[in-house]
């Protein structure tokens, strides 16, 4: 067991042989940035003052040989070989959130595209999940392993949590999710999570890039704005595959017309030439190929963290002050990873 000191809150922390610094620090109530956990978006990047640290699997994709060099460390990768002193910032939680660990059922599945599943489940009627749009959930399995989702769902939606589930293996969770989980399953939350929500102090115009299901939080914005009636400029990208990707893309054209301030730019990887009104490529060189110049936006971004990171740097450039960038890196539990090598590997 080692000991780790937060410079400058004074605040420590054990971590368990082989526990990553992060998840010893989030155990202890202590809310680091983050956002993947698997070692790629940097968002947990933080200084090592002192003391000895380790990567089991190598250093990760997401710091540089420079910045290792340079004292930084990954927390959501990093062990800690002895007692440490981090230099990192502890993000204020939402002040209207607690995260609480709850029962909950299985109400209803609704099958969203070929490979997408809407998941909706259904709290204990004693218990409330107050959360912010934009936030995650963690679904907890056996032998302490979890899978995050981001909740697609608005609290102003009702007490259904709604998730987005794309499969993601042919045998792991989200299998399960999709054939032998059914309605009455009992399952257990904890949440909610992170720090991907909506800042309605800004005055500035939304834009949001998401991949994929990454889709689902910035939905849960998106709805919880129209819910109260706020009428900020919102422009949202949403990248897909295939037209199939594109789940609600009805209910977007329908909310653009709707609603003056918003629009709706869908855009398609696969696509050589994509239907009137469809754009093609990836998502986002198409945001960042409308808007040159960033810095009057607050950016939130939310899909697989090749999307994030070139967003992050290429965002930079284009003026965006690093505090108007939100994002939610999706990415697979260390786990899942482990199992879609094997497949790979198998196939
Ligand atoms: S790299 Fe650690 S949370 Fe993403």
């Amino acid at each position: 067991m080692a000991q780790v000191t937060l410079i400058p809150s004074g605040q420590d922390f054990t971590v368990e042989p082989g526990e990553p610094v992060l998840a010893g620090a989030l155990r202890a109530g202590l809310n680091l940035p983050h956002s993947c956990k698997g070692g790629h978006c940097a968002s947990c990047m933080a200084r090592i003052v002192s003391g000895e640290i380790a990567y089991p699997g190598g250093r990760p994709v997401g710091i540089t040989a420079e910045e290792v060099e340079a004292g930084l460390a990954l927390l959501c990768q990093a062990r800690a070989l002895t007692d440490l002193q981090v230099e990192a910032r502890e993000v204020k939680p939402a002040p209207d959130v607690e995260v609480k660990s709850l029962p909950c059922r299985i109400e209803r599945k609704e099958r969203l595209a070929p490979d997408v599943m809407a998941v909706f489940l259904r709290l204990p009627a004693v218990e409330d999940l107050h959360y912010r749009a934009g936030q995650y959930l963690d679904i907890m399995l056996s032998e302490g392993r979890r899978r995050s989702f981001s909740i697609a769902s608005a609290p102003a939606d009702g007490r259904l949590i709604e998730l987005h589930v794309r499969r993601a293996s042919t045998t792991g969770f989200t299998a399960q999710l999709f054939e032998s989980l059914r309605p009455g399953a009992l399952l257990r939350i904890e949440g909610p999570l992170g720090q991907f929500w909506l800042r309605g102090e800004s005055p500035r115009p939304a834009l949001m890039v998401g991949g994929g299901t990454g889709y689902a939080p910035l939905r849960a914005m998106l709805r919880q704005l129209v819910a109260t009636g706020d009428r900020r400029q919102v422009t949202l990208y949403w990248g897909a595959r295939d037209t199939d990707g594109l789940y609600e893309h009805e209910w977007l054209r329908a909310l653009e017309s709707e609603r003056p301030g918003f629009r709706y730019c869908p855009v398609l990887s696969d696509a050589v030439a994509p239907a009137a009104g469809l754009g093609a490529g990836l998502v986002h060189e198409a945001m960042l190929a409308d808007h040159p110049e960033l810095a009057g936006f607050e950016v939130y971004a939310s899909g697989p963290p090749a999307m994030i990171e070139a967003i992050r740097t290429r965002s930079a450039a284009a003026g965006l002050p690093r505090e108007q960038l939100h994002f939610d890196s999706f990415d697979y539990a260390p786990d899942t990873l482990a199992k879609l090598g094997a497949e790979a590997t198998r196939t």
